[in-house]
């Protein structure tokens, strides 16, 4: 069963605004990965719920084809709008049911998104499509997201944790999924070959209105708009304005450091 949180032209414009692309890091663990594990070449990756395609024109210029597969009609129309890149493809579709032969995908990859997926339904997918010692990569991050500016860094945490407080009635059990770092996940995947590496620390600068556009894709600030439009709106708002006000700023143009922890879980299915 899927949860259809994700459904909402205007949530998945913000999507395509203000989701981050994998960091470059991370992409080059899952490239020399794929690369120790099978070798090349690189013929077909599938990006599974994709989004707006962060992760799958990242993937692009590594594979012959990538397709990105979103259960979600529309942000698979936001990711379509983004042109140039000619072996990239989209469709609209589950991770529990993919439409591939047996053995054909040399590399499957959910970014934030394995969590909201059937773990049964997607693990057993998996096995079928995936070539012999064929791999998948599996990542995201957890709610602990740090920001500082200058001398001032933990009253801005204070801030994101006022913020998840308030969400917190609007947090899908699916969200705490990702929180664990998709432990029942990795430990269900039936390749003995796998890996979970717990802390990739990504550092970034980022403009406070990067970072609260960030905070309205969360599912559970769309869930809360949904419940309460003006509460919401306020809380956005009461956030910019603490964090200006404690970095003494008046331009949402300011930057801020950022740090986001991704994990990623790693597996090879056997030949
Ligand atoms: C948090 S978003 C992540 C999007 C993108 N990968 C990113 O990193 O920004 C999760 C996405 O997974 C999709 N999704 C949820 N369940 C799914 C499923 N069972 N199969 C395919 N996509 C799914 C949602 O529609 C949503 O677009």
């Amino acid at each position: 069963m899927t949860d259809r949180m994700f459904e909402e032209r205007q949530h998945a414009a913000l999507y395509q605004k203000y989701r981050f692309d994998p960091p470059d890091q991370l992409k080059e663990l899952i490239i020399q990965y794929l690369d120790k594990k099978k070798g090349k070449p690189f013929q077909l990756a599938l990006d599974l719920g994709c989004g707006t395609g962060q992760t799958s024109r990242v993937l692009a210029p590594y594979f012959q084809q990538v397709v990105g597969i979103d259960v979600s009609e529309s942000q698979v129309a936001e990711a379509k709008a983004i042109k140039g890149f000619p072996n990239l493809t989209y469709r609209v579709g589950t991770a529990e049911e993919l439409p591939f032969p047996d053995g054909s995908v040399d590399l499957l990859t959910a970014s934030s998104a394995a969590h909201w997926f059937d773990k049964e339904g997607f693990i057993k997918e998996a096995q079928r499509v995936l070539k012999p010692r064929g791999c998948l990569a599996l990542f995201g991050y957890g709610d602990d997201m740090t920001m500082y500016h200058e001398s001032c860094g933990e009253q801005l945490n204070h801030i994101y944790e006022d913020l998840k407080q308030e969400l917190l009635p609007y947090t899908s059990t699916r969200v705490n999924v990702a929180n664990t770092k998709l432990k029942d996940l990795f430990e269900a995947i039936p390749f003995p070959d796998k890996e979970r590496i717990e802390h990739i620390p990504i550092k970034q600068q980022l403009s406070v209105k990067s970072i609260v556009g960030f905070m309205e894709t969360f599912s559970m600030y769309q869930a809360y708009l949904r419940a309460d439009p003006s509460a919401a709106t306020a809380l956005l708002e009461r956030t910019t304005s603490r964090i200006l006000k404690d970095i003494k700023a008046s331009s949402t143009e300011t930057k801020v450091d950022f740090i986001l922890d991704y994990f990623c879980v790693f597996a090879c299915k056997p030949e």
